[in-house]
């Protein structure tokens, strides 16, 4: 297993739509269980692909021993919706308080290319979406306030541009 790279804002590869998987081979679980390794040391309870630079459909998420790979996921049905605070590990030390539905129903594949159906409820959901959202390039910030999106855009610019 590796440790791969975790691309932080304003790293343009976070705004690549990832692409589906279509092959799966070694190389595709090979690529799961290093981001597995990089989640876990990066103490996040989700990762997607493209944080780490990949343009593929892929996440992993544990959260509290739910441990799941997903490949190609695509949420087929939402209901309700909540706020609570969440973080990403392309944000470091960002926590914003952001509406995701409560339910929400996922078609996806495992790494052997099987499919799956399963219902998920509350801040697994919310983990889902989150991460699901990164797939098409989206990020937490889109979901707040122009007013907080500019501020957070902001202080991560200046962030990056002090570690050059
Ligand atoms: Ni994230």
């Amino acid at each position: 297993m590796a440790i791969l790279d975790v691309l932080v804002y304003p790293d343009p590869a976070l705004r690549v739509v990832a692409e589906k998987v279509t092959v799966f081979d070694d190389k595709l679980r090979k690529l799961i269980s290093d981001m597995w390794e990089t989640m876990y040391l990066s103490k996040g309870i989700g990762l997607a692909a493209p944080q780490v630079g990949m343009r593929a459909r892929i996440v992993v998420i544990d959260w509290e021993g739910s441990r799941f790979a997903l490949v190609n996921p695509r949420i087929t049905e939402e209901e309700g919706e909540e706020r609570a605070e969440e973080g990403c590990l392309s944000f470091p030390g960002i926590y914003e308080e952001i509406a995701r539905p409560n339910k929400i129903k996922v078609i996806y594949q495992d790494e052997y290319g099987c499919q799956h159906e399963d219902e998920i409820e509350g801040f697994l959901a919310r983990v889902f979406c989150h991460e699901i959202d990164h797939l098409d390039a989206k990020l937490m910030i889109d979901r707040l306030s122009r007013l907080k999106r500019a501020f957070i855009k902001k202080k991560m610019e200046r962030k990056a541009k002090a570690a050059v």
